[in-house]
């Protein structure tokens, strides 16, 4: 975790650094119109070397005070000082008039979080204050639908600050997007694919593109899928990048995880 950190930081020192960096991707995608993702959060960790804040993950925020992620974003401990959120970000090195910052009140990983099996890849944070509603920042609604499964071939679309090239560790200055087609479960958990390491369960979505152009990649986590205009994940894992047969791994935003969520935030008034 902490070399990862690292790595991420340095891409992004690189990135805010070379002001012609042309960043084209998610992988395989392209930079959003700015400000079309109003609900985007860029979670962001302090560095104490660097003296700069570096972004970790992607989130949505579900309330003034509530951002949704995954559970593997958390940070341990103490460390929850070196946390922050940012809202209404295009470019993260710019000094947007339309960003607004948070520190983290609280961290809360599902309770069955599971590292190994990476399933419950959930996780709330609540923002130290209320987040001004505005152009910029806006909120993501969650599913109405009782948390339904998304059929096989539905396209779905995601977005984040992550890595845009396969093998590389640079993230994206700008929010960048993607559309993905949802692939079968018991594919993404065949021998050819997964082969149940780690199992995809009825909780989870696997997302990609036959050809493993299109792809999240690190730093994407924790950014919302949206299918048919209803968030339905939260971008958890996957082998690599842009693999084919290792397609990304979403959490679905199933009944369980809504009645959790409801339970944490309260019902919506
Ligand atoms: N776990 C990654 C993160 O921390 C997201 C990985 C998504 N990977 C993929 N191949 N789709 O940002």
């Amino acid at each position: 975790m902490k070399s990862l950190q690292s790595a991420l930081f340095i891409s992004l020192i690189v990135v805010s650094l070379t002001p012609t960096y042309n960043g084209v991707e998610i992988i395989g995608g392209r930079e959003v119109k700015p400000h079309s993702k109003p609900y985007m959060a860029s979670i962001q960790v302090y560095d104490k070397g660097w003296k700069s804040y570096g972004h970790w993950c992607g989130g949505a925020l579900i309330r003034s005070g509530w951002i949704l992620t995954a559970a593997h974003c958390e940070l341990k401990g103490q460390e929850i000082q070196y946390l922050r959120v940012v809202l209404g970000a295009h470019s993260l090195s710019r000094n947007e008039t339309s960003q607004q910052e948070f520190n983290i009140q609280e961290q809360h990983p599902h309770p069955q979080f599971n590292r190994e099996t990476t399933e419950n890849d959930i996780m709330l944070l609540q923002l130290s204050s209320e987040a001004k509603i505005n152009k910029y920042v806006k909120l993501l609604k969650l599913p109405k639908d009782k948390g339904v499964d998304v059929k096989p071939g539905t396209s779905c679309d995601v977005a984040g600050w992550g890595v845009t090239t396969v093998g590389s560790r640079l993230l994206s200055d700008t929010l960048q997007e993607v559309e993905l087609n949802v692939i079968d479960r018991n594919t993404c958990n065949s021998k050819d694919y997964y082969n149940r390491k780690p199992v995809v369960t009825k909780d989870m979505i696997c997302a990609g593109d036959s050809k493993g152009r299109k792809d999240t990649c690190s730093g994407d986590s924790g950014g919302p899928l949206i299918c048919k205009n209803m968030y339905k994940g939260i971008v958890s894992h996957g082998r690599g990048c842009a693999d084919p047969k290792k397609p990304g791994i979403y959490t679905l935003i199933s009944k369980k995880y809504l009645d959790w969520i409801q339970k944490i935030i309260g019902i919506e008034t």
